[in-house]
């Protein structure tokens, strides 16, 4: 499926002239000078040798070191709390890493300059409660440990300052990265973080949260979730009230609404009353394995670019056992089925990455860590991806979808919106 090309300010590929712009205008002054000198009318400049379609990971690497990856969502954070206890003095991000349960890490800064990581999502996770009660009433350490979270991810990103950039807007992501660094945003997983307040979802912005996603697997005051690999009871059958309230909230802010783990009828309800763009932010096709936790075609035929259609982008995961029934034969070509299914869906711009790295016990051949995206574009050229559209997937797309999510609430605030002063109609101590 053809794509309009992306805005020039949006591409990727810019991100690569800003760091040549500097060079270009010693080069055009010197030019200009030799051409003077010698009195030459025309000259033909030759290309700088793009490597070969006949050797597609030589060229993916190339198109990649002017747009790189930025994935939508890696677990890196709940890697440090559920391995080293958050304390960062342990965590050399050189070597591998290896969490309580022999795994090791899939991210450490070797493997994301190899694999050309620009930037990503940190993960900002905590666990569903164990028994929220009925009306999710009971108290648990949630936002404490989502504070934590923030903290060891902001931790570790100045134990290696020279490498991570936080990063709150695109154009801090185009900055970041045009300086050598690595783009680091956070987004939630899961509305449970909130403690049923809005209030704290505005603090958890102020702290630099660009993304929550509705729900984790479990249902929570503001939305039903999808379940993982079963669906899971609905409680409010989508949204809840103060769940419209939180989009509102989230389109004022500038919080991307992020639809993966949510159930299908909670997707629907915030896409039928967002204002700005949205994402999903580690979602496979439920077309290829029927399981709640994909995103089905319902939700897909909602995205897009057009009338009655969501601008977003669906960051596809690499979780086999989301990517195939029972996890079977998962590689590289599999997760390419995804991202061209749901481009056909909605378009190849509205395709990205979330890999779910750090998040997920397996992976697919030929993508086991952040060094291997390459594979991914490399087969995606075979199949007659052109330079522009893999820009658009590796990051583009998602920093399009950002600078529309920016302008929603830019202009909710000139509007005057106000913040919403709703309360979860259960609380009593308010
Ligand atoms: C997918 O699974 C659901 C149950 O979760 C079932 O109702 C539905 O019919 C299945 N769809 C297909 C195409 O198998
Ligand atoms: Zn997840």
């Amino acid at each position: 499926m053809s794509s309009q090309p992306l805005l020039p300010s949006n591409h990727p590929e810019h991100i690569a002239s800003v760091i040549a712009s500097k060079r270009r205008i010693l080069f055009t002054t010197i030019l200009t000078t030799v051409l003077l000198i010698a009195g030459i009318i025309f000259v033909s400049v030759k290309g700088e040798g793009v490597p070969s379609s006949k050797d597609p990971l030589k060229l993916a690497n190339y198109y990649l070191k002017s747009s790189p990856v930025i994935d939508g969502h890696i677990d890196l954070p709940i890697f440090a709390r559920a391995g080293f206890g958050n304390n960062i003095d342990n965590m050399d991000l050189y070597g591998d890493l290896k969490n309580r349960y022999g795994l090791i890490s899939h991210l450490n800064i070797p493997k994301a300059r190899k694999g050309h990581l620009g930037g990503f999502f940190w993960s900002i996770y905590i666990d569903c409660p164990k028994d929220a009660g009925p009306d999710f009433l009971t108290p648990y350490n949630g936002p404490r440990d989502t504070l934590e979270q923030i903290d060891v991810a902001m931790n570790l990103m100045d134990k290696y300052s020279d490498v991570f950039q936080l990063c709150k807007t695109a154009d801090e992501v185009m900055e970041a990265v045009a300086s050598g660094k690595i783009a680091s945003l956070m987004g939630m997983e899961g509305a449970h973080s909130l403690g049923n307040s809005l209030g704290a979802l505005r603090m958890f912005h102020a702290l630099g949260v660009r993304y929550m996603t509705l729900t984790h697997g479990c249902n929570n005051a503001f939305a039903d979730s999808g379940g993982i690999f079963q669906p899971v009871t609905p409680h409010w059958g989508g949204l809840s009230d103060l769940g419209k309230d939180l989009i509102f909230e989230m389109n004022r802010l500038g919080v991307f609404i992020d639809l993966s783990h949510v159930s299908d009828q909670t997707a629907l309800d915030a896409l039928s009353i967002t204002r700005a763009p949205v994402i999903l932010s580690h979602s496979c096709a439920r077309a290829f394995n029927n399981i709640s936790r994909n995103v089905p075609d319902e939700v897909l035929s909602k995205l897009g670019r057009g009338k009655h259609k969501v601008d977003g982008v669906v960051m596809v995961n690499f979780l086999p056992t989301f990517a195939a029934p029972g996890g079977v034969g998962v590689d590289v070509k599999t997760i390419a089925d995804h991202v061209e299914y749901i481009a056909s869906k909605t378009s190849r711009d509205h395709v990205g990455i979330g890999s779910d790295f750090d998040g997920i016990d397996a992976v697919p051949r030929g993508l086991e860590d952040v060094s291997m995206y390459p594979n991914l574009f490399a087969e995606l050229i075979t199949r007659g991806w052109k330079q522009d559209e893999l820009a658009g997937l590796a990051g583009g797309n998602l920093l399009r979808a950002m600078r529309g999510m920016e302008a929603t609430s830019l202009k909710m605030k000139q509007e005057g919106k106000k913040p919403s002063m709703a309360v979860y109609a259960k609380r009593t101590d308010l």
